[in-house]
Formats: structure tokens, sequence, C-alpha cells
């Protein structure tokens, strides 16, 4: 295997998995995101090259771009690591980098990571499912492709369950909307965890009627439902969720 795919977790370094930390302080070559964090990427070996492929790193670089780097890098170098917040998979684009190497011959190997779609709850106190309050969780991504159908939101509507959307806040009002108009009653909880597991992390709590004028701030992770009203960490709710 020369190249690997690494979950680098929703943030917190000290949820990276021992796999991924091994990988990064045995790898030549770096290939990371804007929003892995510093503290992360110090892990790598010191004399290792890295190359910010972020989108704020103000190169644009794009899919395509970052699909031949890797190629290339997995034909010049013995270990590439490419670094992905939360899991390489999970709105990722790990498997089109996974894809192109493969058509290039490339060994390559997928390192699974924590995925801030459930990361992020469980930091805030929120426990996607709950016994008697959420038997399903849908996580679905609220940021559209020019041209791509929408989200059939009132099929959503009627799961039932908890819904949690990453890369959402943008169109956050929009989808409240629709959520609505499927049917859920405007008073549905909806929790906003802000920089989840990061030390600046931040929980914004509301409701679906509302949801478009609060102020939220970008990375964050929305989770809809009556589990949203939820937090374990305080223990004034715990007769909530005992009863
Ligand atoms: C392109 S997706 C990548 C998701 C990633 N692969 C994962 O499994 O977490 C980026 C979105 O993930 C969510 N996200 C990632 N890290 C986060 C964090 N620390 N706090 C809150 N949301 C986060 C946000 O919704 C953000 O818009």
């Amino acid at each position: 295997v020369t190249v690997y795919l690494v979950g680098a977790g929703p943030g917190d370094p000290q949820l990276l998995t021992l796999r991924a930390a091994r990988l990064l302080a045995h790898a030549d070559v770096v290939v990371h995101d804007a929003l892995v964090s510093p503290a992360i990427l110090e892990l790598a070996r010191p004399d290792a090259e890295m190359i910010d492929v972020g989108k704020r790193a103000g190169r644009s670089s794009t899919q395509p771009l970052i699909n031949a780097l890797l190629v290339e890098l997995g034909h010049t170098h013995a270990c590439v690591v490419r670094l992905k917040g939360g899991d390489p998979l999970v709105f990722g684009r790990g498997g089109e980098e996974s894809v192109a190497l493969t058509d290039a011959g490339i060994d390559h190997e997928i390192i699974p990571g924590i995925s801030s779609a459930f990361a992020a709850p469980a930091a805030a106190g929120i426990p996607v499912t709950h016994r008697g309050i959420s038997g399903a969780v849908t996580v679905i991504t609220g940021h559209r492709q020019p041209g791509e159908a929408d989200i059939d939101w009132h099929a959503l509507a009627r799961v039932g369950g908890t819904i949690v959307v990453l890369m959402g806040v943008e169109r956050r009002a929009s989808i409240a909307e629709a959520l609505m108009s499927g049917g859920l009653p405007a008073d549905t909880p909806v929790a906003a965890i802000e920089r989840a597991t990061t030390s600046t992390q931040s929980v914004v709590r509301t409701t679906l009627a509302i949801l478009g004028a609060q102020h939220i701030a970008t990375p964050a992770v929305l989770i809809i439902g009556a589990v949203a009203a939820l937090n374990l960490t305080a223990p004034e709710l715990h007769s909530l969720v005992t009863q």
C-alpha cells in the first residue's frame, strides 16, 4: 500500500484513531484539508512534506486536481497519507479519490475516522437514538451541487427519529421550511453544534420555527428531532430520558 485515505476525526486530536496517528508519524507526505486541526498535523513526521489542498487555502484545488496529485504522489512516494476530517467516506469525497487511485493501479487503504455526524451530538450530550424517543437516525447533507436534485425533505419528515444535517448552515432556513411543510411541527427541537470536540465548541438550541433566524457559525452539525432538546451532561435533564 502506498496511499492511505485517513479519517482525522471531528477535531480533538485525542479522537484520532491509533492507526491514523501511527500512519501520520510514518508518512513521507501528508495531503490534508483545511478543516484538519494544527494539533493533528503536528503529529506528522517532522520532515514530512505537508500539502494543504483545502478550499480555504486560496488555491481552489478542485477534486480532479486532488485526484491527480494523489496518483502522482502514489507513484513517487513510499507512504502517502491523505488526511480528511471525520470519516473519509462520509461526505468526504474519499470514494472519488479511491476510484481514481484504483483506476491508476495504485494500492491504497481506507482508514475509518470518527465522523462529526455522530461525534458532534455525543459531545453535546445528545443521544441520536434513545429508546422510546428516537429509533432512527438519518444523516444528510444540506449542500446541493448545481443541477443536482434536491433531497425529498417531505419524505424525510415522515421517517421519524433524528435528522443529522452536515453542511446545512447556509441553507438552514429553507431546510427548516421544507421539513415543516412536510409535516414536522414548528416546535421540533434543533441543536446546532459548532466546532464540535474543539476547545471552542458551542451549542445553539432552537426550534425549526426560528432556525433560519439564528446565528450559527461553521463548521456546524444540525440535529433535528426530539433528542435535540436533551443534554445528558446536564443532570437536571436525566429524569426526562429515564421516564
Ligand atoms: C465536507 S463535510 C465532511 C464530513 C466529514 N467527512 C465527517 O465525517 O465528519 C464537512 C461538514 O462536516 C461537519 N463538521 C466537520 N467537522 C465538524 C466539527 N468539528 N464541528 C461541527 N461540524 C463539523 C460540518 O457540517 C461541515 O460542514
